[in-house]
């Protein structure tokens, strides 16, 4: 069978040959109803009836891979997809440099790899559990439909490194499969792994900054994956790479047309003062100030997915070969790292400092900062639109050690600036910074759902196109009668 194609003849749509694989598919279909009741127990809720036009791959051809329809979700045809595989690929990083890449597992890294593959699949589920109540207060058809895209996919995710567990992990692979389904995000007795996977997604600017923040870490992450030397891996990151970057155009369009919104009813209304909270909110519109503090939670909730600064665990995983660099073949180097050196930013005798580690440790650090050079890329955008309506505001990053909950500077208070404060001066500060309960209250007052097609919520622009170049009032999602 040509792999760039995708066989939707079985129950599960794949082109990995399930068919001749008869104890897999057999395993993955065992494990196909737990995960339709989770879907029904965990995603969307309310609009599991509703037809949503939604795009699903029909192939792995980047030039072209999927075709839009009208779906119920729960009909959705979750498959199995890896990237076309790449003739004689070698392993681009590690101990095995250059050696063939594995298409099986490494029995003395099998561990290693089982827990890379669970963590990644276990962000999978959490964000549709974090997202699912979102339906009901959405500002538009349009935008309901892009949250709908970005839960089946990441459905989809989880089935990718379900296959993975149950072709390469035998008994133990099952076991964790089942466990993706068990965990909950925010539960006391069986939470999601990691924690900003346990935050609340309580409204819609929320959702837009966790597609834009959280989502690019899933995307560095799995950058960072894709240049596994276990192929398999390697082959099903490289196509979630395609999915992903829909849901990071969700979150950055979506900021955008929220600031847009909001400059444009400032300069309707002739208020010049971005902080003058009061007076904008009463426009129905969320204030430059209370925008900016979202991105502060959010950054840094997703600064914390890089786990620590200094990690050998991280070096064991280059070393091994599993988990390369971002654009790891681009760069010019070694790729062994034996000798090299990384500036991290470190706590020494009471100050922020930047000490050179060994690369090898480092690469938690350095995976950061290339995830902090690309976020940076949508606060231009964000700033021009702030700027050419004459605003006198600018959205920033936050500094690294502000708010954090992993890493060099948990123990430590920071302004955003990155200047140390006293745990008093923080709390006196925190609302300043944070969102505040009441910036929540007023949020929530504004998401009022709009369900005529066209229609638009108060606080958020239209979108400049529409999905699969479809007009203005096009009826993205037909709600169960
Ligand atoms: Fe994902
Ligand atoms: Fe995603």
């Amino acid at each position: 069978m040509d792999s760039n194609v995708v066989d939707y003849s079985t129950k599960i749509p794949n082109n990995v040959g399930l068919t001749q694989d008869r104890q897999v598919l057999r395993a993955l279909e065992g494990w196909h109803p737990g995960y339709l009741n989770w879907w029904r127990d965990m995603g969307p809720e309310g609009f599991q009836e509703a037809m949503v036009y939604l795009r699903t791959a029909y192939a792995v051809d980047p030039r072209g891979w999927a075709k839009f329809d009208y779906v119920r979700m729960p009909d959705y045809r979750w498959g199995i997809l890896l990237a076309p595989a790449e003739e004689n690929r070698t392993i681009p990083f590690g101990q095995h440099f250059g050696e063939p890449a594995w298409q099986e597992v490494p029995g003395e890294y099998r561990a290693m790899l089982r827990r890379l593959v669970v963590i990644q699949g276990d962000t999978e589920p959490a964000s549709v559990e974090q997202q699912r109540h979102l339906g009901k207060t959405a500002p538009s058809l349009y935008d309901m439909r892009n949250l709908f895209q970005v839960n089946v996919e990441e459905g989809r995710h989880l089935w990718a490194m379900v296959y993975l567990l149950h072709k390469y992990f035998g008994r133990d692979g099952r076991e964790e499969a089942d466990e993706l389904l068990r965990r909950r995000s925010g539960s006391e007795d069986a939470p999601r792994m990691l924690g900003a996977f346990n935050e609340a997604t309580p409204d819609w600017l929320s959702f837009f900054m966790f597609t834009y923040f959280t989502d690019r870490d899933g995307k560095m992450q799995l950058h960072s994956l894709a240049q596994s030397g276990f192929d398999p891996l390697s082959r099903t990151c490289r196509f979630m790479l395609t999915e992903e970057a829909h849901h990071m155009f969700v979150g950055e369009t979506g900021i955008t047309r929220t600031v847009q919104r909001t400059c444009e009813a400032m300069r309707e209304a002739g208020i010049s003062d971005p902080t003058d909270v009061e007076k904008v909110r009463a426009l129905g519109v969320i204030d430059l100030p209370t925008i900016q503090k979202k991105l502060n939670l959010h950054y840094s909730l997703s600064l914390d997915l890089f786990g620590s600064e200094v990690s050998t665990n991280a070096a064991n995983a280059f070393n091994a070969g599993l988990k390369g660099r971002y654009r790891e073949t681009q760069i010019e180097d070694d790729h062994r790292l034996e000798n090299a050196t990384y500036p991290v930013l470190k706590m020494v005798n009471g100050a922020i400092t930047k000490v050179d580690e060994p690369a090898l440790t480092a690469l938690n650090m350095r995976l950061r900062d290339d995830y902090s050079a690309d976020c940076v890329k949508g606060l231009l955008r964000w700033n021009k639109v702030i700027t050419t309506a004459g605003i006198d505001y600018q959205l920033k990053l936050p500094h690294v050690a502000f708010h954090r909950q992993i890493g060099e500077f948990k123990d430590v208070e920071a302004t955003p600036q990155g200047e140390l404060i006293d745990a008093a001066t923080w709390k006196k500060s925190e609302a300043d910074w944070l969102p505040s309960a009441s910036d929540g209250d007023f949020i929530a007052s504004l998401m009022r759902s709009k369900i005529e097609p066209g229609e638009f919520a108060s606080w958020i622009s239209a979108p400049k196109v529409g999905i699969d170049n479809k007009p203005g009032d096009f009826e993205y999602v037909r709600l169960a009668a």
